[in-house]
């Protein structure tokens, strides 16, 4: 189950230089450690989507949890995004591959690959990961 959204409670908090959108937290960034994932919620056009963030090598990205081949969950087993080996992002589905930095499909179903996951801004300040809603409008479904 992914955690609800949690608006950012500092003075101020939500806007920087460039972005109207209100962040959000997702974790504390020692939480998710190399090879791990986590599920949260982000509200995104009015509607909460659930969203995840994983750890590449020390990378963070985070995703709308929607396979881009039908658009339903990636995770068959809950909050499993890596495929065994840990080198891509496993839709448990029909197993399309997903390159962990960018989100694109390398392999899988047809029409499915070149498609990109819905990327999810991530900022980390003091230790502490925020996710703000994209810029783009993400599709409901395809
Ligand atoms: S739903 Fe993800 S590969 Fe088919």
């Amino acid at each position: 189950m992914a955690a609800p959204p949690r608006k950012n409670s500092r003075p101020g908090a939500g806007k920087s230089r460039h972005e109207s959108a209100p962040r959000f937290v997702v974790a504390r960034a020692e939480e998710i450690a190399p090879g791990q994932s986590r599920k949260f919620m982000l509200p995104i056009g009015g509607i909460d989507e659930e969203c995840f963030v994983v750890n590449f090598g020390g990378e963070l990205r985070a995703y709308v949890n929607r396979c881009r081949h039908i658009p339903i969950a990636m995770d068959w087993v809950d909050n499993h995004f890596f495929e065994e080996k840990g080198r891509y992002l496993m839709c448990q589905t029909h197993g399309a591959l997903y390159e962990p930095r960018t989100g694109e499909c390398l392999a899988g179903p047809a029409g499915t690959c070149g498609k990109f996951l819905f990327r999810i801004p991530l900022e980390v300040e003091n230790g502490v990961i925020y996710a703000r809603a994209p810029r783009e409008a993400i599709e409901q479904g395809f």
